[in-house]
């Protein structure tokens, strides 16, 4: 496995770079915005595939790197399933898997922080974003932040893991790099307490001045969705309601480029054809099945995923791949969804 952290000085940042081989894909934790040229580097030099960037929460002390590392590889954005991001590709929810190629983290949910809080676990090490610190804890005095939620996410669910699980954080402001949940579960100062009232009382008195960047961060973290309207105004965009009436017609096969898991979730738009945003340049290729499937019966490509994110990146890719009768729901499924359109198991 393929395993690096990475620190950015300035916000105090930890970044994981994971891969289950040289040449495979990868995905990203938490990145950083003024790092991401040195992402690229690395992921380069290990001759990786960046698919998926993740953030394990709405980020108050820096701009996240999510939307330039989707604007610059076509990866899939992912957030919980609470953010207020404007627009991510993927939002996960408890009890569900973050998987690429060769790796499978499940995910926690882990409120307190911020309500849209996110643990991730890989074997022997778990990604605790901001809800649990090596010998701290997040604050909880801002973004919907709750002491008792914190404490339910830490006593009940994070410390009920391995004592030997490597605990991997989303910051540290002394050079800690790494912990483990058994030493945590001791020597945590915060952790130390009798019952949740206490841990309560302990984060309501601590009085911290706001993060530096918070005023910026914050607003630019909740708009980092790509730009649909600029697909839209190509005429490459078909709204949920027009699209709902394309639906069992003669000249339209739907593609959904959503994760089998997202499938089973959500629903199906009926009769639509199964093609993972992941193997789409594939797909797409001379000799691909949606190459096949649009040179066939003349029929009109109509990509949809969860959003609207990764269908408007297919899009694009169509057309640079010459299929030039491609389009996508705006919007996805989500938008589907509230327009009424219909769903199957
Ligand atoms: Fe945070």
């Amino acid at each position: 496995m393929i395993f690096r952290q990475l620190f950015d000085s300035v916000s105090g940042t930890y970044t994981y770079l994971l891969a289950s081989r040289r040449g495979g894909e990868a995905l990203i934790i938490d990145p950083v915005i003024e790092k991401v040229d040195r992402y690229l580097q690395l992921i380069r030099e290990l001759d990786l595939k960046l698919v998926k960037a993740v953030d394990t929460h709405l980020h108050a002390d820096h701009i996240t790197g999510l939307g330039a590392l989707r604007d610059r590889t076509h990866c899939i954005t992912v957030m919980g399933e609470q953010t207020k991001a404007d627009v991510v590709s993927m939002r996960l929810a408890e009890g569900e898997k973050l998987s690429i190629e060769g790796l499978s983290l499940d995910v926690l949910y882990t409120p307190g922080h911020t309500d849209d809080s996110y643990s991730y676990l890989m074997g022997d090490r778990v990604f605790t974003g901001d809800t649990l610190l090596i010998r701290g804890t997040g604050r909880t005095d801002f973004q919907n932040g709750d002491p008792r939620q914190q404490y339910d996410s830490i006593f009940n669910k994070l410390l009920k893991l391995p004592e030997s699980t490597f605990v991997f954080p989303a910051h540290d402001y002394k050079g800690e790099t790494v912990s483990t949940i058994g030493e945590e579960r001791a020597f945590n100062p915060r952790l130390q307490v009798k019952s949740v009232d206490e841990y309560a009382a302990l984060m309501n008195s601590l009085n911290l001045p706001n993060p530096k960047m918070m005023d910026v961060a914050v607003p630019a973290n909740m708009k980092i969705g790509l730009a649909q309207d600029e697909i839209a105004r190509r005429g490459w965009a078909v709204t949920a309601k027009d699209a709902i009436k394309l639906v069992g017609g003669p000249d339209t096969i739907f593609i959904d480029l959503r994760e089998p898991t997202e499938r089973e979730q959500r629903g199906i738009i009926p009769g639509s054809v199964h093609a993972p945003y992941p193997e789409l340049r594939a797909n797409l290729a001379p000799g691909g099945m949606l190459h096949a499937l649009s040179m066939a019966g003349g029929k009109r490509l109509l990509f949809y995923c969860a959003f609207g994110e990764r269908s408007a990146m297919a899009v694009q890719a169509a057309q640079d791949a010459r299929l030039s009768s491609a389009c996508h729901v705006h919007g996805g499924v989500d938008a589907w969804k509230r327009a009424g359109g219909p769903l199957t198991p």
